[in-house]
């Protein structure tokens, strides 16, 4: 049971603190914010512009931004990633709608100037409520929605930082009291609020994530070691050399957050007081019970192969899979073999992409090829698939070797024609090499006729001289080569 409520709602102890720590920060809007008139930026920003201009309470309009975008990131994202947002938005409604109705004059509606004429110091003490509320808030994954579900909304589809963006959002908002109040003071008050909320917000949210490294060095440090690990703790212990006894000595490696310190100096003290140990500061810690690491990694380019061919794919993945990430027919979907009903191979590699934009709306690339040989006036060409068997390469080898039996130009070319679908417009792009069909198979890469095809200039079959060089020189990797300069150079 509380294991289900967990994976859907998180854990219950940051709903707590999540409620704790917005009753700062409607205690500092309430009290110090509104009636100093000063604005802010976000959506409470945007609710208190209103609020001074019409009268209209913070947190109705406070109430109705968030429920528009709420509706909107419950269905782009999911209600699951919003339950933590609707229950700050909720908690927040309801503080500042009790705040400003326990200390409002009962007669005149009138908010308490707590602090007299001192507007900058209502300035500082509501920034500050406000940071720190904030700064717990988030350090235990709670949001006030605003910007938050913009960004959530936004981060769906592009991977952007909306850090500027929403800086310059804030500049607006608090720029716009001027016209209300006509007043510059107002809006250096606003920026003034601004600053300092942020900056409490990073040293809280950098204060309950500080996390300390220690280096401890013990001639018990196995049973240092085992009582951390049993506490709960993720030890490593290295190897060293103590240099002025050249003995061998182990360190141990921990790394905690800095509110756990006091228990790790415990146990270390309780098993030898003599320990000589380290403490560090970290900047940042990632990794499993920590943080998160924020890079994003710049995601490849995708291009869809029309083919489910394993052999095609591999090669043109070991081709093109540093640049594209490459997408074949079963990874869109596609099971089905597509007619190749032309009589060239760009007629064929045509049918292949026009069918996948047509029933599945991808621009995508797609490959025919086969066996040109002279002797045979150019067959077995775009049947080479189907030449003796659909797609059973052993009958057709078989069949091509009887047919040159008696022959002495045994000169053949393999062909690849790639066509290409991109933004409305078919391109198409050749390869061909030459060489000689062999009388018997050789080699056990490759597919299809590559054990009974030497290229020009070596001595090898294609299954003989394996991927690697068969993936520079072919008549694949040389159309390829052609498709991948034109999608760099557009
Ligand atoms: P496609 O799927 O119509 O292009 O069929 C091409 C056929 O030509 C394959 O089934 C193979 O028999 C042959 N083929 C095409 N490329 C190669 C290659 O690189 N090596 C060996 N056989 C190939």
């Amino acid at each position: 049971m509380k294991e289900a409520f967990k994976s859907v709602f998180g854990d219950y102890k940051d709903y707590i603190f999540i409620a704790i720590a917005l009753l700062f920060y409607a205690i500092g809007v309430t009290l110090f914010l509104l009636p100093y008139q000063i604005t802010t930026g976000g959506v409470t920003g945007i609710a208190s512009l209103i609020f001074y201009a019409t009268g209209f309470e913070i947190q109705n309009t406070y109430l109705i931004i968030n429920a528009i975008l709420l509706v909107l990131a419950i269905r782009i994202v999911g209600w699951k990633f919003c339950i933590k947002t609707i229950y700050g938005v909720g908690v927040v409604t309801i503080y500042l709608w009790l705040a400003q109705r326990l200390v409002e004059d009962p007669v005149t509606g009138e908010l308490p100037r707590l602090v007299g004429d001192q507007s900058f110091m209502a300035v500082v003490l509501g920034a500050i409520l406000e940071g720190i509320a904030l700064g717990i808030s988030f350090a235990h994954n709670g949001s006030t929605g605003g910007t938050d579900i913009i960004a959530a909304i936004v981060n769906k589809y592009k991977d952007v930082s909306l850090g500027h963006i929403m800086m310059i959002i804030d500049c607006l908002i608090i720029s716009s009291c001027y016209f209300i109040f006509h007043d510059w003071e107002k809006i250096v008050f606003g920026f003034t609020a601004l600053i300092i909320s942020g900056l409490t917000l990073d040293h809280v949210m950098y204060s309950t994530r500080q996390s300390v490294q220690f280096f401890i060095f013990s001639r018990n440090y196995s049973k240092i070691a085992s009582k951390l690990n049993e506490m709960g703790f993720g030890v490593t212990v290295l190897d060293g050399t103590g240099w002025y006894t050249h003995t061998e000595r182990k360190v141990i490696v921990l790394i905690a957050r800095k509110r756990q310190s006091n228990r790790i100096f415990s146990y270390i003290k309780s098993i030898d007081p003599y320990a000589f140990v380290s403490m560090n500061n970290c900047q940042g810690v990632y990794g499993e019970g920590f943080d998160v690491m924020k890079v994003k990694l710049k995601q490849k380019p995708t291009l869809v192969f029309a083919t489910n061919n394993e052999n095609k794919l591999s090669e043109v993945r070991a081709m093109l899979g540093r640049k594209y990430e490459i997408r074949s027919l079963k990874d869109i979907g596609c099971d089905v073999e597509i007619p190749e009903t032309a009589d060239t191979f760009e007629g064929n590699a045509r049918l292949k992409v026009d069918f996948v934009k047509k029933y599945y709306g991808f621009d995508c690339f797609a490959d025919d090829s086969g066996l040109q040989v002279t002797a045979l006036g150019g067959e077995p060409g775009v049947l080479s698939a189907r030449y003796a068997g659909d797609h059973d390469s052993d009958a057709n080898n078989d069949k091509l070797l009887l047919n040159l039996k008696d022959k002495k130009d045994r000169s053949a070319r393999f062909v690849t024609v790639i066509a290409l679908e991109y933004k409305g417009k078919t391109y198409s792009f050749e390869g061909s090499v030459d060489g000689r069909i062999i009388e018997e198979r050789r080699g056990e890469g490759g597919f299809g006729y590559d054990p009974v095809f030497v290229p020009d200039g070596y001595d090898k079959t294609f299954a003989e001289l394996g991927d690697d060089v068969k993936n520079k020189i072919s008549h694949r990797a040389e159309a390829v080569k052609k498709l991948c300069d034109f999608l760099e150079s557009t």
